[in-house]
C-alpha cells in the first residue's frame, strides 16, 4: 500500500476560517472606511519584488533582510545558477555558538553583485519599499498634493513562529508621500490609526513616540553611542556585541533582562537632536495634544528598519504576550531619493492585522456581525419551485438565505436551521403553497407568523 501524506499548512502559515474570517473582513472593511474618510486611497503592489529593493530600503544589516526573507530566482537564473553565484561570492565562516553554525561574510557590495547576477526576488517582508518603488516608477510625485495611500495584504518573514508571530502575516498600512514634512502629517496618520482602533474596540493600547533624528544629527549620536557601548562591551550579549559595530541603535531594542540596566545609562538621542529635529518633535507633540491623543515618549524606540528618520512610533496592545506591537511606523524622508526618485518626504505605519484581531478576540469585545437570516425549510417536491423562487427574492433583497438542496424531514430541517445559527426558518409546505403564504418562525423564541411575500422583508428586518 502506498503511504499517504497528510498535508499540513506550512509552519508559520495558517488558515483563517469562518467565523474568524468574518471578523477579519469587518476589521479590514472598517480600516478602509476610516482611511478613506481621511482621504487615503488604496494601492495594490505585487507580492514579490527585486530582492535588492528591500536590501536598499529596509537595510542589508537588518534582521528582516539578512535572515528573514523568502528569496528565489526568476527569469533565466535557476537555483543552481544562484548556488554558483553564492559559492563564488560567499566565504563561509563557522561562527561559534551561532544557531545555524555557519554565516555568510559578504560585504554589501558582494551581496548586491550576487543578487544582481541571479535576478533574485523576495516575497515582500513589508510594503513601504514597494509603495516607494511604485511612487517613483509611476511618476506619482507629479500628481497634485501629497499621495495618501493605504494597502491591505499578506507579508512574509521567516521568523520563529509563536503566538502573534507568523511567517505569512497580514498588514494594513498607510503611507503619505509628498513635498511636506509638516508634523501635522505625522499627527494625522497617528490620529487615523487611533480612530480605527477606537472604532474596532481596540482601546487597551499604548502609543509610544520618539524621534531618531536625521542624517545631520543621527550619525554623531550613533558614534557617541558606539563609543559608550564599546566601554561596556563585555557585559553585553553576543547579539548586542555584534550590533555595536553593525547597527548600535538596535542595541536599544534589546529585551535581554541582563542588558536593561546598562542600556538605561546610555546617552539618549533626545539630548543630541539637531535644532530642526528637536523643533519637529516638539511640534509633533503639540499636534498630538491638539488632537487629544495620549502618548508616551520612549527614547529606545528605534525600530528594526533602516529607512526611518525623525518620528518613530509604535502601538502596543494587551492580551498578546511578548509580541505585543500591533502597529509600527515612522517618517522616512530621503527613502525616495535613496531609491532613485526626486526629493520627497514620507511617513507611514503598518498594523499587524493578525495581532490586532488576536487582541480584539482576547478582550472578548467582539462585534455583532451579520449571520444567516433565513433557512428555507421546504417540504414536498411540489413546494420546491416556490422555495427556489422565494430564496432568490430574499437574497435579492439583501438577506443571507440557506436553501437545502434536498428535501429534509421537518424536524431535521429546523434542527439544522438552529445549528447554523439562522435567525428565522421560513416554513414552506403544501398548506403554504396552496394559500400563497409563508410561515416565518423566529428561532430565538419560536414565535411563528403567517405572512404574505410582501410582508416578509419588513418582518425580517425588524429583528
Ligand atoms: P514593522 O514594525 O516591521 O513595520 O511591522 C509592522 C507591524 O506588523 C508590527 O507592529 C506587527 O504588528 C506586524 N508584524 C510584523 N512582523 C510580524 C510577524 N512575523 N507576524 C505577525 N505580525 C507581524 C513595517 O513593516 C513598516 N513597513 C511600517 C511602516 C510603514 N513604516 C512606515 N510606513
Amino acid at each position: 500500500m502506498s503511504e499517504r501524506k497528510q498535508f499540513r499548512a506550512i509552519r508559520g502559515t495558517r488558515d483563517i476560517l469562518p467565523p474568524d474570517s468574518a471578523l477579519w473582513n469587518w476589521f479590514e472593511r472598517t480600516a478602509r472606511e476610516v482611511f478613506e474618510s481621511f482621504n487615503f486611497r488604496e494601492i495594490r503592489t505585487p507580492i514579490f519584488e527585486d530582492t535588492s529593493l528591500f536590501a536598499r530600503s529596509v537595510g542589508e544589516e537588518t534582521d528582516i533582510v539578512s535572515k528573514e526573507m523568502f528569496t528565489f530566482p526568476t527569469g533565466e537564473a535557476s537555483m543552481t545558477d544562484v548556488m554558483e553565484v553564492v559559492h563564488e561570492n560567499i566565504e563561509f565562516q563557522p561562527i561559534p555558538g551561532a544557531s545555524q553554525g555557519k554565516q555568510a561574510s559578504l560585504s554589501a557590495d558582494e551581496m548586491t553583485a550576487a543578487i544582481k547576477a541571479a535576478s533574485l526576488v523576495s516575497l515582500r517582508p513589508e510594503a513601504t519599499a514597494s509603495v516607494v518603488r511604485a511612487y517613483i516608477e509611476r511618476g506619482m510625485h507629479a500628481l497634485p498634493g501629497s499621495q495618501k495611500l493605504y494597502y491591505v495584504g499578506p507579508m512574509f518573514r521567516r521568523e520563529r513562529p509563536q503566538k502573534g508571530r507568523y511567517r505569512q502575516f497580514y498588514q494594513i498600512g498607510a503611507e503619505v508621500l509628498g513635498p511636506s514634512d509638516a508634523p501635522a502629517i505625522d499627527a494625522e496618520v497617528i490620529e487615523m490609526l487611533l480612530v480605527l482602533f477606537n472604532r474596532v474596540g481596540l482601546t487597551r493600547t499604548t502609543l509610544y513616540v520618539n524621534s531618531i533624528g536625521c542624517k545631520e544629527c543621527r550619525p554623531k549620536y550613533v558614534e557617541l553611542l558606539r563609543d559608550e557601548l564599546r566601554k561596556v562591551r563585555d557585559r553585553l550579549g553576543a547579539d548586542s556585541q555584534r550590533r555595536i559595530e553593525t547597527n548600535p541603535l538596535r542595541v536599544l531594542d534589546s529585551k535581554l533582562p541582563e542588558e536593561q540596566e546598562i542600556i538605561a545609562t546610555l546617552p539618549r538621542i533626545s539630548d543630541h537632536l539637531c535644532d530642526a529635529c528637536r523643533d519637529h518633535f516638539a511640534k509633533l507633540k503639540d499636534e498630538l495634544n491638539l488632537r487629544g491623543i495620549a502618548y508616551q515618549e520612549n527614547w529606545r524606540l528605534v525600530r528594526g528598519l533602516d529607512y526611518y528618520t525623525r518620528t518613530t512610533f509604535e502601538v502596543t496592545a494587551e492580551g498578546l504576550g511578548s509580541q505585543n506591537a500591533v502597529c509600527g511606523g515612522g517618517r522616512y524622508d530621503g527613502l525616495v531619493e535613496l531609491l532613485g526618485g526626486p526629493p520627497t518626504k514620507g511617513i507611514g505605519f503598518a498594523i499587524g492585522t493578525d495581532r490586532a484581531i488576536l487582541s480584539i478576540q482576547e478582550s472578548g469585545n467582539l462585534p455583532k456581525l451579520p449571520g444567516l437570516d433565513v433557512f428555507v425549510a421546504w417540504m414536498g417536491t411540489e413546494c420546491y419551485p416556490a422555495a427556489v423562487a422565494i430564496a432568490r427574492k430574499l437574497r435579492d433583497a439583501g438577506f443571507a438565505v440557506e436553501l437545502p438542496p434536498e428535501e429534509m424531514k421537518f424536524k431535521k430541517s429546523l434542527g439544522l436551521a438552529d445549528k447554523l445559527g439562522a435567525r428565522y426558518a421560513l416554513i414552506l409546505g403544501e398548506d403554504e403553497v396552496a394559500s400563497g403564504t409563508y410561515t416565518l418562525k423566529r428561532l430565538a423564541d419560536a414565535e411563528q407568523k403567517k405572512l404574505t411575500e410582501g410582508e416578509l422583508p419588513e418582518q425580517l428586518r425588524s429583528g
